[in-house]
């Protein structure tokens, strides 16, 4: 199977799983509806499309990547809307649609972000309980960790802090991309891996190559906001530029940003070859989709 149509099934299996995980019956509609207006906005699924890659090529149980995959999925959608509330970035345009807030209003778009978020683990621990499987929690464990105060939401915080500080400094940008982005992506494969019995060599092998295209993953990000096509990326353009974000574009231009990220895909893709050899093609594919993307 191609790159394309394996990212596909797996984009299905997880819309399908979000589907599901989003027939509740106790939560205020409008509660509901906020949610599901994130979630059903469309986005790439990168995260879990790596979750179930990762379990798939070391043999793991699908049902663990699954669940796994769409709370990854969640709290991602929940960073985003808080990403674009007024007080962060205060952005308009979210895969394609109107913002969370601009629909919902401020108050209710936290509050999905925050549904979205404690929803995820409720969603992943309950089924860990009919799993019984060690390494499943093992896996909950390092997703908290990622997204949580020494991860993503540490990496927001720095990326406010230097905005409103004028910072520009390599240290400093790479701390953001590091943790803002980076670390939800190690947790995508991590968690996937965590779905088989890794050996400890396998499991630093993908941490590395997850830290790389996480990077990678935004500096794309960066370049795609100063030059990419609106209708393709869904989100308004030029945004860091007039917000003075400390960004790779920010710091080292565009052409120096591209010739960065062609480095940093090569390094990944050598990384991964010292452990798995050719046999994970689709996580070759992947650098090479993160570095090309257009959207
Ligand atoms: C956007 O992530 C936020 C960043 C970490 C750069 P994505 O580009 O994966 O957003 P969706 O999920 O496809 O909308
Ligand atoms: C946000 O980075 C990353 C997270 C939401 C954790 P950006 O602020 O650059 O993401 P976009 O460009 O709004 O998607
Ligand atoms: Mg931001
Ligand atoms: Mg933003
Ligand atoms: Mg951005």
């Amino acid at each position: 199977m191609d790159f394309d149509a394996r990212t596909q099934k797996y984009s299905n299996i997880i819309n399908n799983t979000l589907n599901d995980a989003f027939i509740l019956t106790n939560t205020p509609k409008l509660l509901h509806d906020a949610m599901k207006y994130s979630i059903d906005a469309g986005g790439k699924r990168i995260r879990p499309c790596l979750t179930l890659g990762v379990c798939d090529i070391l043999g793991g149980n699908r049902k663990y990547a699954i669940r796994l995959g769409s709370g990854i999925e969640m709290i991602h959608t929940y960073s985003l809307i808080h990403d674009d509330l007024p007080c962060m970035d205060n952005d308009d345009m979210r895969r394609g649609k109107p913002s969370n807030h601009k629909v919902f209003g401020e108050a209710q778009a936290l509050l999905a972000g925050d549904g979205l978020l404690t929803y995820a683990f409720e969603w992943m621990l309950e089924a860990g309980i009919g799993f019984n499987n060690l390494n499943y929690y093992r896996a909950v464990a390092e997703i908290a960790k990622r997204a949580s105060v020494s991860g993503m939401v540490a990496g927001q915080s720095v990326d406010l802090i230097s905005q409103a500080e004028g910072i520009k400094d390599e240290d400093e940008l790479n701390y953001i991309h590091r943790h803002k982005t980076a670390d939800m992506l190690i947790a995508s494969v991590i968690a996937g891996a965590l779905c088989a019995n890794p050996t400890d060599i396998q499991l630093k092998t993908l941490e590395g190559y997850a830290e790389k295209i996480g990077i990678l993953f935004q500096i794309t990000d960066d370049i795609l906001d100063a030059e990419g096509d609106e209708t393709l990326v869904g989100k308004t353009l030029h945004k860091d530029e007039m917000d003075k974000k400390l960004t790779y574009v920010s710091l080292y231009g565009v052409e120096r940003s591209k010739n960065m990220a062609q480095q940093i895909a090569q390094e990944a893709e050598r990384l991964l070859f010292t452990t798995f050899g050719e046999n994970c093609k689709y996580l070759y594919d992947v650098i090479y989709y993160i570095l090309n993307r257009n959207k």
